[in-house]
């Protein structure tokens, strides 16, 4: 009986020590060519890793040890996978090519599609977009840039200390996707650097973002249409243009936004805070059910937004007024300084006025004077102290 018992466990204990070293299998990236240094392009290697680990039995790791290495371009597609789970832990920096007419003009320079179950921890990308930015401000023609890192049409990932660089456009971009969880990311571009979006969503179900540090030039995060269950905690964001839901309404046919939370979020110099922005044009998408919970502003132009008369230059709104309806959005707990008089400002739309707004708990000022309220075609109460008073 003693006999048979520790056979069983002894057997029990191989089982499991070669069960976890199959769970461990990992590919380096080395190992398939990629070098360390700037001058070696080593997309091919790094697209071979991919390809070995996607075809593994078991869920596979690519490792990618310290240093730099070139990445011109790739796309990590999911539907060649057989690993149920696939984990890239990158020690090292992705460097983008310095010249934007390689990746430029493709939308994207990292891209997973149709990936399920995917772990980045760590690392790096470098996305070398000042050259690009130079040129969009010189007015010649550039590219419009790629973004960074795309995570398209997939479900079940997560992004954890992911460090991204001077982006040429945005530097994450999440679309079409289930089940994503972004955290601990650090983003770093000039507050001079156009369409650098930090982190975009569209799409999208169930996106969680927090305990995230965005310097930008554009959105730290923008929030695009079809996105449901959002989730966005513990986010500082500075220089940029705050958190923005929109720019919606461009579509006449669009999806609406829908059960969003930003909480504890703190914003320093940026050009807006909380932020609703919908093209003044016909459209039948929504907002609703929007709760904006625990901000600190500081020196913020535009603490507290919404904007339902978007057009830039007066192009393509023909006079026609927002279509998109907002209601149900809570303002509670907002403190802070605001960088011009309006600290303030709901301009909903005249055809379909915004209802549901509530201020709860929220004091601004401009520098040690009082700020001002300005609201049309908005509905809804205030309640606690709320400083600017004379909205709702
Ligand atoms: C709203 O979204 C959160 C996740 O962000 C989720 O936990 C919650 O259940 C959703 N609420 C509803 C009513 O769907």
């Amino acid at each position: 009986m003693m006999n048979t018992m520790s056979l069983l466990s002894l057997s029990l204990l191989f089982i499991f020590f070669y069960a976890s070293l199959a769970a461990q299998v990992t590919y380096n990236v080395q190992s398939f060519g990629a070098k360390p240094n700037d001058n070696t392009d080593s997309t091919k290697s790094i697209l071979n890793a991919w390809t070995a680990a996607c075809a593994s039995a078991q869920p596979a790791t690519i490792y990618v040890p310290p240093g730099r290495y070139m990445l011109s371009s790739a796309f990590f597609d999911g539907q060649i996978c057989k690993a149920s789970f696939i984990t890239i832990r990158i020690d090292g920096t992705l460097v983008a090519p310095s010249d934007y007419n390689v990746n430029g003009h493709a939308g994207h320079w990292i891209k997973f599609e149709r990936v399920s179950g995917l772990s980045i921890y760590g690392g790096t990308l470098d996305g070398q977009g000042t050259p690009l930015w130079a040129c969009k401000a010189s007015g010649r023609s550039c590219p419009k840039g790629a973004t960074t890192l795309a995570i398209y049409n997939s479900n079940k990932v997560d992004v954890s200390g992911l460090t991204s660089l001077n982006s040429q456009m945005f530097h994450i971009g999440v679309d079409g996707c289930h089940n994503v969880k972004l955290q601990g990311v650090k983003i770093l571009a000039s507050g001079k650097s156009p369409n650098t979006d930090g982190i975009h969503v569209q799409l999208s179900s169930s996106v969680m973002i927090f305990n995230s540090h965005i310097a930008t030039g554009d959105d730290c995060i923008s929030i695009g249409p079809g996105n449901t269950n959002l989730w966005i905690e513990n986010i500082a964001c500075g220089p940029g243009h705050g958190i923005s839901i929109g720019s919606l309404g461009w579509e006449l046919e669009e999806a609406g936004v829908q059960n969003v939370t930003v909480r504890s979020v703190t914003f320093t110099g940026s050009q807006n805070g909380l932020r609703i922005k919908t093209w003044a044009r016909p459209s039948n998408g929504f907002v609703r059910g929007v709760l904006f919970q625990q901000a600190v502003m500081i020196n913020v132009k535009n603490p507290v937004i919404i904007d339902q008369n978007y057009c830039p230059d007066n192009e393509n709104c023909p006079h026609q007024g927002s279509g998109v309806k907002i209601s149900d959005v809570t303002y509670q707990n907002i403190h802070g300084t605001s960088a011009t008089e309006i600290a303030v400002k709901l301009d909903c739309s005249k055809k379909d006025p915004c209802s549901g707004i509530r201020l709860e708990e929220v004091s601004l000022s401009y520098g040690d004077q009082p700020a001002v309220a300005s609201c049309v075609n908005a509905g809804g109460t205030a309640s606690g102290l709320v400083e600017p008073t004379g909205c709702l």
